[in-house]
């Protein structure tokens, strides 16, 4: 009898156990369904990949908010074709991709050409893109072009510096400038633009502290249509010949072009500069106080753990959770349709320092960035994407001196590192002046943070 019983419990829980997990399952399935459902009634709850380094967690412009959100609201034309990027080197959908040895230039180009592609053919865009300004229309039709020819570049490897340096380049000043400024770049090479050795701060009794050679460049696109005639380009010929620092490209030196500038320079930089410890990027209207730049840097150097802060170092007048420009008139004028979500932080492009070893990596990932008109936060951008972010100092004025009062001070000049905007025949007075002054201002402390600066708008 016990046998029996004991075949028939057998039985029981090979039939049995089965069932009950496949009603198990089955409740579970059922369970989960309805939450689901329930889910996508109630409000949806987003969950937001916020990039490091970023103070936002609203919805995030150059990354897609979440990994698989493919439906962006409204589709903004940057947006989309960036997500085409940012998916092909999605680590969780392309695993694969990590090992990117075949990834090359050409591979890079095709694959930007070919989301541009995809993504102007739908005929949502191909509305937004009748819509958008006359600007931003020729902007987006030439946005896969990058490689445009080199008009003239200096002799030397790395633009106009001492023949017979003795060690690498502390300095590269690269400066944006335009084929009619040349009263600009005669005022900066005779200022605060010298190229060759240069010492650093000055000291009572010593003369300049330790410095480093300085090596310049000036940055610029092909003016020739606004002028008149050929001339000016037989102008910069000379100009190149005498000086030795233009690097120019040819594409038109407009506004939205000038990121351009950018990539095509660290390109230049990573071929022929690559010694280089930093670079300056700035405007042909700076002023810059470069013996106590030269100082600064140098002190970066000695620091502890140099070699680690050096490769995500950049230092500027940072802009934190700017929004794009919506008034239609502004220079800076971006549209909903164009691009959605906020800045990345960014460094105001008036001037920005950051290391040789930044140069190469921006170079290297700018390839997986669709260009974007506002070349400042096109810089942001390629920063978010390398999880790094550039470093505030207060003494980066590129919205110049807070108020008179403190710009007129003695010893004012010698506090900061760089000031936008000054004309040429300010900055040769101002160097005189701060010539004149060393002595008494030799020890002025480099401005500090006094009150938190706003946040700026474009
Ligand atoms: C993050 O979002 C919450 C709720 O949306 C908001 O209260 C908070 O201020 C936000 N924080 C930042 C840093 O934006
Ligand atoms: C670049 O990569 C593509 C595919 O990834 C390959 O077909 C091509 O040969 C490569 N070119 C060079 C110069 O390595
Ligand atoms: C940029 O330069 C190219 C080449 O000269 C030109 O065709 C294009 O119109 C320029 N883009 C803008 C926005 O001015
Ligand atoms: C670095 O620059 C030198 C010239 O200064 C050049 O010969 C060399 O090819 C460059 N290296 C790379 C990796 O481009
Ligand atoms: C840039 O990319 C090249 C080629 O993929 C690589 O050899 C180089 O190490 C990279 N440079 C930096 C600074 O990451
Ligand atoms: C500063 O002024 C002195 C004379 O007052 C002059 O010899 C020197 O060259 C000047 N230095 C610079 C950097 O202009
Ligand atoms: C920001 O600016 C406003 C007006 O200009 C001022 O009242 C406020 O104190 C400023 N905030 C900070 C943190 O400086």
């Amino acid at each position: 009898m016990a046998r029996f019983y004991c075949r028939w419990r057998a039985v029981l829980v090979c039939v049995c156990t089965p069932c009950i997990s496949l009603v198990l399952l089955f409740a579970y399935i059922t369970v989960m369904l309805c939450l689901a459902m329930s889910d996508s009634t109630a409000a949806p709850e987003p969950i937001h990949f916020v990039a490091p380094g970023t103070f936002s967690n609203q919805s995030f412009g150059p990354l897609p908010t979440t990994f698989w959100d493919l439906h962006q609201h409204g589709d903004p034309i940057w947006n989309r074709l960036q997500l085409t990027i940012d998916r092909h080197f999605n680590l969780i959908l392309r695993p694969n991709n990590i090992e990117r040895g075949s990834d090359n230039d050409t591979s890079y180009e095709s694959l930007r050409t070919q989301g541009f592609s995809e993504v102007t053919n739908l005929e949502s865009m191909r509305k937004t893109f009748d819509q958008l300004p006359q600007q931003l229309q020729e902007f987006v039709s030439h946005m896969q072009m990058r490689d445009y020819p080199t008009l003239i570049q200096p002799d030397g490897v790395c633009g106009a510096g001492a023949e017979d340096e003795r060690e690498a380049p502390l300095l590269l000043l690269a400066i944006k400038s335009t084929e009619r400024n040349f009263k600009n770049r005669q005022a900066i090479r005779q200022t605060w633009g010298q190229a060759g050795w240069v010492a650093g701060q000055w000291r009572k009794g010593k003369g300049g502290g330790p410095g480093g050679y300085v090596r310049r460049v000036f940055l610029l696109g092909n003016g020739r249509e606004e002028d008149v005639g050929v001339s000016s380009s037989e102008l910069l010929q000379m100009e190149s010949k005498g000086y030795g620092d233009i690097l120019q490209w040819d594409f038109r030196d407009t506004f939205f072009n000038l990121t351009l500038k950018d990539v095509l320079f660290w390109s230049w930089f990573s071929h022929s500069c690559n010694r280089t410890l930093f670079v300056l990027k700035g405007d042909d209207d700076v002023f810059v106080n470069t013996p106590r730049m030269m100082t600064y840097l140098r002190d970066q150097l000695e620091k502890p753990q140099a070699h680690k802060t050096i490769e995500d170092f950049m230092i500027g007048d940072v802009i934190v959770a700017a929004l794009p420009n919506r008034v239609d008139k502004s220079k800076y004028f971006i549209p909903d349709s164009f691009y959605k979500g906020l800045y990345p932080q960014y460094a105001g492009g008036g001037g920005v320092v950051y290391s040789g070893l930044l140069t190469k990596r921006l170079h290297n990932m700018s390839k997986m960035v669709h260009l974007f008109p506002i070349d400042d936060v096109y810089v942001g951008m390629c920063m978010v994407r390398l999880n790094a972010g550039p470093d505030h100092h207060p003494a980066f004025l590129t919205f110049d001196f807070p108020n008179r009062e403190e710009e007129e001070k003695l010893c004012s000049y010698h506090t900061i590192l760089l000031v936008h905007k000054r004309s040429p025949t300010q900055v040769v007075k101002l160097w005189d002046d701060m010539n004149m002054t060393q002595s008494l201002c030799w020890d002025a402390p480099l401005r500090e943070a006094k009150l938190k600066e706003n946040t700026t708008k474009l």
